[in-house]
């Protein structure tokens, strides 16, 4: 399958969920505690005496994605502690083998197939229990060929056994090569195993898509990219990190993603019971009020060009959709438009927009003084096809020949803005 077509869901997709979830919840100092706080893998494997998960109900974890408008989700079906949320061959320190004694991602694959949720695996290619990984191919050879073979019968493991696979989310391939990891093998084992299935960057070779972590940066050489980002400051569940983003600043990075091609990747870190933080919930819960109103201008769009003070812009086809995040009163311009407008109305509601046209800007005008919605208004514009932009250095700041007269090019948004 091509790569465009096998990834035709998954841009359109738009946002999606992360999680989180091991043994490092119980101690709640995120997923990196073994490694932090130099906790050595015999005392830190006692932790899978404990972890038995008791309010574990994936079908809620689904349905809160579904709520929050995240269209696919991706569970760590083993992090950098090793400890595998499934049954391995090749591994004892599992959910099944130790104190939980069942198959914690099977729970989550069956409850995503329940809830039309396609399905991601996040895996770590590195294992912290592996001396191996720490010395390196050079200077452990043998081990390091048991690790390498370890991690390509779990990637086996994990592409057999769970039915239709969507998405495959390497993590830690670092410092390692593609080489090292034979990473080329274990990508044709992937997709002759699942072939529709959508392989990120972080096992060393490109694959399908880019991985920005923590910020949102297009890909410059035009891939297809998802940010992944937390909600906190943690990945995996902190009970000290109250660092909550509000629902504003989640709903301008999709809008960010959304307006340079992207996906977004937003992470919750259950609790060890398998329970979501209420905050967790709280803030995806608004942004999934936002979605339902105003998902026409995320999902299935493009990036599009076109910006103004406080607003960007999504597209589909010849449909602009601008998302203004600040509101600047009843007055706004975007500029450089070459298309003619056709009508403009906003999202919400469907009101024709007031709105006129001076060179390449496009000038709407009568709008209410404070933001309908503070989260985000959106106003469409339909123009004559898909959006032409006026380029930055051609356009400059020399008046065009059909230049509008001055008093046509005064700027928009006067006194009466409230802000
Ligand atoms: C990093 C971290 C890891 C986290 C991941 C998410 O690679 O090592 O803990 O899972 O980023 O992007």
């Amino acid at each position: 399958m091509a790569s465009g077509d096998r990834l035709r869901w998954w841009a359109d997709a738009r946002y999606g969920m992360f999680v989180h979830w091991g043994l490092y919840a119980i101690p709640a100092r995120g997923e990196w505690v073994m490694y932090q706080e130099h906790i050595l893998p015999a005392e830190y494997a006692r932790l899978a005496d404990q972890f038995n998960p008791s309010g574990y109900d994936p079908d809620a974890w689904v349905r809160l994605a579904r709520e929050a408008g995240m269209r696919y989700m991706v569970l760590t079906s083993r992090h950098h502690d090793g400890y595998s949320l499934f049954d391995s061959e090749v591994s004892s320190f599992s959910a099944t083998k130790r104190a939980a004694g069942r198959d914690l991602l099977r729970a989550y694959v069956e409850a995503c197939h329940r809830g039309g949720m396609p399905v991601g695996f996040y895996y770590s290619l590195l294992d912290w229990r592996y001396p191996a990984y720490f010395r390196g191919p050079q200077r452990d050879p043998e081990g390091w060929v048991t690790l390498v073979d370890y991690v390509h019968s779990q990637a086996r493991e994990l592409c057999t056994n769970y039915g239709q696979l969507d998405i495959l989310w390497y993590d830690g391939a670092w410092p390692y090569t593609a080489e090292d990891w034979r990473s080329d093998e274990l990508n044709a084992m992937v997709r002759e195993l699942q072939p529709g299935i959508v392989i990120n960057n972080r096992a060393g070779t490109p694959e399908d898509y880019d991985t920005p972590e923590q910020h949102i940066a297009a890909s410059e050489q035009g891939r297809p990219w998802e940010a992944c980002m937390t909600l906190n400051g943690s990945w995996g569940y902190s009970r000290a990190d109250k660092a909550w983003k509000s629902p504003a600043s989640v709903i301008e990075s999709l809008v960010r993603c959304a307006s340079q091609g992207g996906n977004l990747l937003l992470n919750v870190g259950p609790q060890a019971d398998g329970s979501i933080p209420e905050p967790s919930e709280r803030i995806l819960r608004q942004v999934g009020a936002w979605l339902r109103v105003n998902g026409a201008s995320i999902y299935g769009t493009e990036a599009c060009p076109f910006f103004t003070s406080g607003g960007l812009t999504t597209a589909r086809g010849s449909t602009v959709f601008v998302h203004m995040l600040r509101w600047p009163g009843r007055e706004m311009v975007i500029p450089r438009v070459l298309n003619q407008v056709r009508s403009a109305h906003m999202l919400a509601g469907g009101q024709p927009v007031a709105f006129q046209q001076r060179g390449d800007r496009v000038v709407l005008s009568k709008l209410p003084a404070k933001a309908p919605d503070a989260l985000d208004t959106v106003i469409v514009l339909e123009l004559d096809g898909r959006p032409r932009e006026l380029d930055y250095f051609q356009a400059g700041f020399e008046p065009a020949e059909d230049a509008s007269s001055e008093e046509e090019r005064t700027i928009a948004g006067g006194n009466d803005a409230p802000v």
